[in-house]
């Protein structure tokens, strides 16, 4: 069986994305195939489409960590994560086969194209507001740096409408203000310093959902008060963590990993469940920049990396 996809394939030494017909091989146990309506365009399947290592684990391969569609039996189920687009053929395909245990049905609150501009973005952000709640984030002030992408633009709507006072950072200020205090922000400041500062710095946030990593991660551990947690979601700026240990063991601060690959029905389930809960579709509109077809993926890829898209990209693969 043969659809039409996205390919980033090796040509000679040279890694290439494009648009065109792959075997796909046919469902097996466990397995069902799902008629791909939408994907998303994620930070991770930008830097699929550019070449850039570390995402795809061989080649060639359709990129595309979320998929949308119906199954033969005309389900209609969301995918996030789950190993698509990383160890196997992903969601920006008219056609994908995924694991029945990782698709979640779309929820009745939301339309297919919605479900997608949610994807793994918004599954992220309500996995780090459960993180919050599970390792006791005492009241008061929540950092989300990335503020202005898909997992900030997420965290930002969801735990202002869980009743948290929520302090957006983003290297776009003016230009995202109101974007960001519409979406819920109570304030909205510049990016944290790349560089690493003191270890234990002022005392300002109860909780943080950091989505880029490096120095303005350090800085926010060493900003967050005693008891304070710190959910770790994503590598925008750097993987490393440049820093010491001094903010876990003098004021308690805990670090909360977030990964939305590698979850069970139960974590996904609870993640869609909080979203319905809080995320109504007006705003996921609101977080959704643009829709796409296969053919605009790779110069979208690009604006991702260079971080001009202002939440989320919606790929209708059909177009
Ligand atoms: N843990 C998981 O399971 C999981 C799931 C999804 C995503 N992620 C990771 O989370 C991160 C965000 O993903 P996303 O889909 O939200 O990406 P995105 O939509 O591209 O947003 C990333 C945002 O990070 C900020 N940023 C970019 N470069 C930066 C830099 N050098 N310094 C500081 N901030 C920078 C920008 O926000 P401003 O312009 O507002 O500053 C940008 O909009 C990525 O690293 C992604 O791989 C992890």
């Amino acid at each position: 069986m043969s659809t039409r996809a996205i390919v980033v394939r090796d040509d000679g030494g040279e890694v290439r994305a494009g648009v065109q017909q792959v075997e796909l091989a046919g469902p097996g146990k466990g397995e069902t195939l799902l008629a791909v309506t939408h994907s998303s365009l994620n930070y991770k399947d930008a830097m699929a489409v550019a070449g850039r290592p570390g995402i795809l684990r061989g080649l060639p391969m359709v990129p595309g960590i979320d998929a949308v569609g119906r199954t033969p039996d005309g389900r209609s189920l969301v995918v996030t994560g789950a190993g698509l687009g990383e160890r196997r053929h992903g969601g920006l395909a008219e056609q994908v086969v995924i694991e029945h245990a990782t698709a979640v049905p779309v929820p009745e609150a939301y339309t297919p194209r919605q479900a997608a501009a949610i994807g793994t973005a918004g599954v992220t952000a309500a996995l780090a507001a459960l993180a919050l709640r599970r390792h006791g984030a005492p009241d008061g002030p929540v950092l989300v740096t990335g503020a202005g992408g898909g997992v900030g633009g997420y965290a930002v709507a969801l735990l202002s409408a869980l009743g948290h006072r929520v302090v957006a950072s983003t290297g776009r200020r003016e230009a995202l203000e109101e974007h960001l205090t519409g979406l819920g922000a109570a304030e909205v400041v510049d990016r944290l310093d790349p560089a690493p500062g003191r270890p234990l710095q002022q005392q300002r946030w109860a909780a943080v959902v950091d989505a880029v990593g490096g120095g303005p991660l350090v800085n926010a551990i060493a900003q967050t008060v005693p008891g304070g947690v710190v959910a770790a979601c994503g590598l925008a700026a750097s993987p490393d963590l440049p820093g010491t240990v001094l903010p876990f063991i003098l004021r308690g601060v805990v670090l909360a990993g977030v990964d939305s690959v590698a979850i069970g029905q139960d974590a996904r389930r609870e993640a869609w469940a909080l979203l319905v809960a809080h995320v109504p579709g007006d705003v996921v509109d609101r977080l959704t920049e643009r829709e796409i077809g296969l053919g605009e993926v790779a110069a979208a890829a690009d604006e991702v990396l260079a971080g001009r898209i202002r939440g989320r990209v919606v790929v209708d693969v059909r177009r």
